[in-house]
């Protein structure tokens, strides 16, 4: 039977096993999906195990989406640009990554009607999923992003990616249509010590965070009247991309596929 993992550190919190086996079983497919947590010294021999088909392909977490591109064979466009691999699939002897993430947050905004095109975008942090999201703005043609971080060195790190972005120091706000959640706070409940208020009316403030389902980030954006999103949309799409990937099939996606994520 063929067997498909998610590889990261920490990996516990992972609803991708759930999605993925559902999806399998939903259409017949004689595999299965699990989570295995790695340390950095560990991911290379797992995906020579890829490259030996023990394993058939394998979905890449925090903070491993740079550290595989060493030792995959090629790279789609949208992983060489944002030096960032979710995804990863054996073709024809080659060991291919591909990125994924960029998908999963076009068809979340698509899905919102939330134009974008000629807005501002603040994003709050700089880790893993962010180059992706960039990568996402951009071909929205989203006017001007701004990144703040906590550390600014990796928020200026992202400049060597993609060239336009303003940093902004880490506790001031700008104006901006759009807010992101890319940090990790709000996972256990935490609040961002950023004053919101005085922002206007009718922004869209957007966590990556899916689980809990209601950030402070996103309590605090609907107390004060903005549009909100988690990012469970984004991992659901995503997820569907990585499943088109290696199976070749679209698998469906309604109000089922995301109840199966809730209660977790
Ligand atoms: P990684 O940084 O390993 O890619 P991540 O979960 O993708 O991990 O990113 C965590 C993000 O949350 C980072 O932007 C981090 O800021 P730093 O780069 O300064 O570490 C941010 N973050 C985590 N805890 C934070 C806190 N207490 N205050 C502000 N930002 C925080």
């Amino acid at each position: 039977m063929k067997k498909f993992f998610v590889i990261g550190n920490p990996i516990d919190h992972s609803l991708s096993p759930k999605l993925q086996n559902h999806w399998l079983k939903e259409n017949n497919i004689n595999a299965l999906y699990d989570k295995i947590k790695l340390e950095e010294l560990e991911v290379k021999d797992f995906i020579r195990d890829i490259k030996e088909q023990k394993i058939a392909g394998c979905n890449v977490t925090v903070p491993f989406k740079k550290t595989v591109i060493p030792f995959l064979d090629k790279l789609s466009p949208e992983a060489e640009q944002t030096q960032s691999v979710n995804t990863i699939t054996f073709n024809n002897g080659d060991l291919v990554g591909h990125n994924t993430d960029i998908a999963g947050f076009d068809t979340a905004i698509k899905k919102l009607n939330f134009s974008l095109k000629g807005k501002r975008v603040l994003i709050l942090g700089a880790g893993g999923v962010v180059p992706s999201i960039i990568f996402a703005l951009k071909n929205m043609h989203v006017q001007e992003i701004t990144i703040s971080n906590r550390t600014k060195e990796k928020a200026e790190n992202l400049k060597v990616l993609f060239s336009n972005l303003k940093i902004l120091e880490w506790g001031n706000l700008t104006d901006f249509h759009m807010l992101i959640n890319a940090t990790s706070l709000g996972l256990k409940n935490e609040k961002i010590n950023l004053n919101f208020s005085n922002l206007g009316h009718n922004k869209l403030f957007y966590d990556i965070i899916y689980n809990p389902r209601e950030t402070q980030f996103l309590k605090m954006g609907k107390q004060l009247g903005h549009k909100t999103e988690n990012g469970k949309t984004m991992f659901v799409y995503q997820a569907m991309e990585a499943f088109k990937l290696w199976h070749k099939i679209e698998p469906k996606v309604n109000r089922d596929t995301f109840k199966l994520l809730d209660n977790d």
